[in-house]
């Protein structure tokens, strides 16, 4: 089953088996199934944090459930629910205009709703985590149906349960968010911030930064239905607050952001830059001339041609900095 255009990279892998899923019912139904209970299996949403370096030889279970729910209002929140298949960034529009605040710093963001716990999707000073409620997930060992809620999806940066062994039984089905309504704009983000201003608003609505979240991604990523890419492709790196202040006294212009407990997170697409990488390519895989963050498919990009330049970059910024990058998108 062909899969390019399944996965924002648009890698021309291909899968054995391909199921598209939408409810327990189904996933009990593949469970009881011999002939594929057995295979190994990939969940599937937008396919745009993933990378394909061969073939899939298994089952692609794509979640493809929809439908959208306001569930009412609970401790000065209002609790809203999506399938797991919804777009995302439709599913943020659709909170905007009704005027709920809560995911207006998630705007533009590729991918589906099931998939955003998953990585922790955050951008622009807002995680996945700070609206979210709970979610629902089935269990393909045991065939159970249970909630989970933010505790027991033990949220990182770009990192939860799902992504480790504990969790990867676990097949998100919907998810349900907490937006405040007693919202105020989150500005921590100062590129955010600088817009909103520049922008003349002084009293901004949530539907008006998500406008101003959608012009700032706009100008600097590129979009996955022109150009093939997975965000950004590595995450940013945290080191200790020492080896930070080592790096700053021989390069100043370091970009760095203290994190509560002492150490410092550094901007990867800086890193990247620095060494030079920005708009270069290695054949048809290559670094978007934007952001250096953004690893691009220029045309006809397999997956190992995307290794080969990750692994590149990695090499010139942990030879120049000592700095290991990490990649962000899943490889399969
Ligand atoms: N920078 C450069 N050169 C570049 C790119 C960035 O010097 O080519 C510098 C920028 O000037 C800035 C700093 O690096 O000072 C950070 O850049 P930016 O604000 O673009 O954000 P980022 O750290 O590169 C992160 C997330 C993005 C998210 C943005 C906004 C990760 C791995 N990436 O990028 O998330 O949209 O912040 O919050 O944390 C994603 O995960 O796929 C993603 C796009």
């Amino acid at each position: 089953y062909p899969l390019a255009s399944l996965n924002t990279f648009r890698i021309p892998a291909r899968a054995r088996h391909y199921l598209r899923v939408s409810n327990a019912a189904e996933l009990d139904a593949v469970r009881g199934n011999p002939a594929l209970s057995g295979l190994p299996r990939l969940v599937l949403g937008g396919g745009s944090n993933m990378l394909f370096t061969r073939d899939f030889d298994g089952i692609v279970l794509h979640m493809t459930g929809l439908g959208k729910e306001v569930l009412g209002e609970q401790d000065g929140k209002l609790l809203v629910r999506a399938q797991a298949g919804e777009n995302w960034h439709a599913f943020v529009q659709w909170t905007l205009a009704q005027g709920f605040g809560g995911l207006e710093n998630l705007s533009l963001i590729p991918g589906t709703v099931g998939a955003a716990p998953i990585q922790n999707v955050g951008a622009y000073g807002t995680e996945t985590r700070d609206t979210f409620h709970s979610l629902t997930a089935y269990d393909l060992a045991s065939g159970e149906t249970r909630t989970l809620d933010a505790a027991a999806c033990r949220f990182g940066y770009r990192d939860s349960i799902f992504k480790h062994a504990q969790g990867s039984t676990l097949v998100v089905l919907d998810v349900t968010f907490a937006l405040p309504l007693d919202w105020t704009p989150n500005l921590r983000y100062a590129e955010l911030a600088n817009a909103v201003e520049a922008a003349g608003l002084t009293s901004p609505t949530p539907r008006e930064i998500g406008q101003t979240v959608e012009a700032i991604r706009r100008r600097k990523l590129p979009d996955p239905a022109e150009i093939g890419n997975a965000g950004s492709f590595f995450k940013n790196p945290v080191v200790s607050g020492e080896q930070c202040a080592q790096l700053l006294a021989q390069y100043p212009a370091l970009v760095h952001h203290a994190q509560p407990d002492g150490s410092e997170k550094l901007a990867a697409g800086w890193l990247i830059d620095q060494c030079g990488w920005k708009g270069k390519a290695l054949g048809a895989a290559g670094v978007y001339p934007k952001q250096a963050l953004v690893l691009v498919n220029l045309g006809d990009a397999t997956g190992q041609d995307v290794v080969r330049l990750a692994r590149a970059i990695q090499a010139d910024v942990a030879a120049r900095y000592g700095v290991a990058l990490e990649p962000e998108p899943v490889f399969i």
